[in-house]
């Protein structure tokens, strides 16, 4: 089984990821092999939500982020114990993240935390061997830094060595790998076999492309 994981980042008005899903739902190949997840922003969840449950479409929603504390007086975060009616994974950690918000390994950490007491499947980034992987966490994605937003991916090969580490060092580790991932390159990575799926960020936002990353998974 493979993971094609759409990581939408700041984009889509809500008119915007309705039409995205309009045009991607249908398109989904049905097939074990394959799990697809889209991850908009906090203010597309909930018509997303509702056009993947109306359309029946074989999609899993997800966040971006979500809150390392739980309920009550944490003005403007988003707890996963409410999270949890709309989406069942969450990134967390991401490297615009600890960039850009100063998020730590023990941030990251209490997410998880979060995210397992409340039935969601944390999903989250490293930039190598050295990031932590919080314990109870069992899906990852390795994402250097060089290689996200810079058309410039990793070579399947490394990545592929660095998944497999990461499974020598976790036990049960689902490893994605993360970076400049297109329909072109896709199914270079996805035929490691120390790598169990993708997470894409730009080439996500273009539906017809996304619809194509999908279907060359699936291309023997
Ligand atoms: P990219 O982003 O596919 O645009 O490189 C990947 C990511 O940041 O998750």
């Amino acid at each position: 089984m493979k993971w094609i994981i759409a990581n939408w980042k700041s984009n889509k008005n809500i008119a915007e990821a309705l039409d995205w899903i309009a045009q991607v739902g249908p398109e989904i190949p049905r097939d074990e092999k394959l799990k697809v997840v889209v991850c908009p922003t906090f203010s597309a969840l909930s018509e997303m939500k509702k056009a993947i449950t109306v359309g029946n479409f074989p999609l899993v929603l997800g966040s971006q982020d979500l809150s390392s504390f739980g309920t009550g007086a944490y003005t403007g975060e988003e707890p996963a114990q409410l999270l949890n009616q709309l989406v069942s994974l969450a990134i967390l950690g991401h490297s615009e993240r600890r960039k850009n918000f100063s998020e730590t390994d023990g941030m990251v950490a209490n997410k998880v935390n979060q995210a397992l007491e409340n039935s969601i499947n944390p999903l989250v980034c490293v930039q190598g061997e050295e990031t932590p992987v919080p314990d109870g966490c069992k899906l990852i994605a390795y994402e250097p830094i060089s290689a996200i937003g810079t058309g410039n991916p990793d070579t399947p090969q490394n990545a592929n060595q660095v998944a497999v580490a990461l499974k020598q060092k976790y036990e049960n580790l689902e490893v994605l790998y993360g970076g400049s991932v297109t329909s072109e390159n896709v199914r270079d990575f996805v035929t490691q076999d120390g790598i169990n799926g993708v997470l894409v960020g730009n080439a996500s936002l273009d539906a017809q492309e996304f619809i194509k990353i999908c279907k060359s998974v699936l291309e023997n």
